[in-house]
């Protein structure tokens, strides 16, 4: 009978995620931190499968294992039907909400590291927050010629709550002049039941998070808008 330990079980178990996070290497760097498509965003955490390919959808946070996007629509009864009926929460550019309200939205990180969208009509921030022009990076995530997978290995496929594919890229998130930063998937502050990602700021101190390579982005191709608003 072979006994290993469970730090040695651990690290077999981890060996071949690791090898597959190699196959997709970073390429370049993107010349601007802006895409030319609509995308949606997935959880990319290469070293955790339960996280890897969660989508991410708008329901007061940007959340985790949440199927479809929560939406405001001001039409009401019959006239419901006049707002989109997208399931998806979408961007264009750097992280812009892409939803049809006049005047558009605007997505801001908080000072605590809480990524929040602006309600319509209102285009304010909260003092000492970083509206999406500030601090993002998106860098691209190419196959090298000759690989053929598309999925993300040990992703459950089926899944409403899960996006498989291979993200084209990730955002990374850095407050202009921190000496930190990153993107965690934590439990809400409003609501400890709810996964949000949330972006590392000087004064981000949740707990309880796991850390994830970045959002994962994903070219989008349904309603447009998918949402009257978020
Ligand atoms: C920045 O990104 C936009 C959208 O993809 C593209 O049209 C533009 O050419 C890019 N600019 C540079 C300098 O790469
Ligand atoms: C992976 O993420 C899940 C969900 O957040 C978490 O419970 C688990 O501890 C994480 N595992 C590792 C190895 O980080
Ligand atoms: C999400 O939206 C799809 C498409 O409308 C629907 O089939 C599915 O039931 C929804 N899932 C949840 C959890 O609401
Ligand atoms: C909604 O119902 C009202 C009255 O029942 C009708 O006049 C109106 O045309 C309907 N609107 C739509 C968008 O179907
Ligand atoms: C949204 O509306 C379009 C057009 O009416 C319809 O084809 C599509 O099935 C609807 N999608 C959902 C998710 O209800
Ligand atoms: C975390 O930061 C918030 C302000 O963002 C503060 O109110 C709270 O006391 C801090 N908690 C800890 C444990 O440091
Ligand atoms: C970052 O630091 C530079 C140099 O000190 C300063 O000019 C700039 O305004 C700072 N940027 C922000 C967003 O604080
Ligand atoms: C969180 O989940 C627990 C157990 O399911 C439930 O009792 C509680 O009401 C939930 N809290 C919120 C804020 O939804
Ligand atoms: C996503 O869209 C961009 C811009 O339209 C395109 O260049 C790229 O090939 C698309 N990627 C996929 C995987 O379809």
């Amino acid at each position: 009978m072979i006994l290993l330990s469970s730090s040695i079980i651990a690290q077999l178990m981890c060996l071949p995620l690791a090898l597959a996070q190699d196959t997709y290497r970073l390429v370049s760097r993107a010349q601007n931190n802006t895409l030319s498509n609509q995308y949606t965003l997935t959880a990319y955490a290469s070293h955790n499968t339960t996280l890897n390919g969660l989508k991410i959808n708008w329901g007061g946070a940007l959340n985790l294992f949440q199927a479809n996007v929560s939406t405001y629509c001001p039409f009401v009864g019959n006239q419901s039907s006049l707002c989109p009926n997208g399931t998806d929460t979408v961007f264009v550019g750097t992280l812009y909400p892409d939803s049809e309200v006049p005047g558009g939205q605007d997505l801001y990180v908080n000072v605590d590291g809480l990524i929040s969208i602006t309600v319509q009509h209102s285009h304010s921030f909260p003092p000492g927050s970083w509206p999406e022009y500030y601090g993002w990076t998106w860098t691209p995530l190419l196959k090298p010629t000759g690989q053929t997978a598309k999925q993300l290995p040990g992703c459950p496929r089926n899944n409403d709550l899960y996006n498989c594919d291979i993200p084209s890229g990730y955002f990374d998130f850095k407050a202009p002049n921190a000496t930190r930063g990153g993107v965690m998937a934590c439990p809400n502050e409003y609501n400890t039941n709810v996964t949000s990602v949330y972006a590392v700021t000087p004064e981000f101190n949740r707990t309880g998070c796991v850390e994830l390579v970045g959002m994962g982005t994903h070219n989008y191709t349904g309603p447009t808008p998918p949402v009257w608003s978020y």
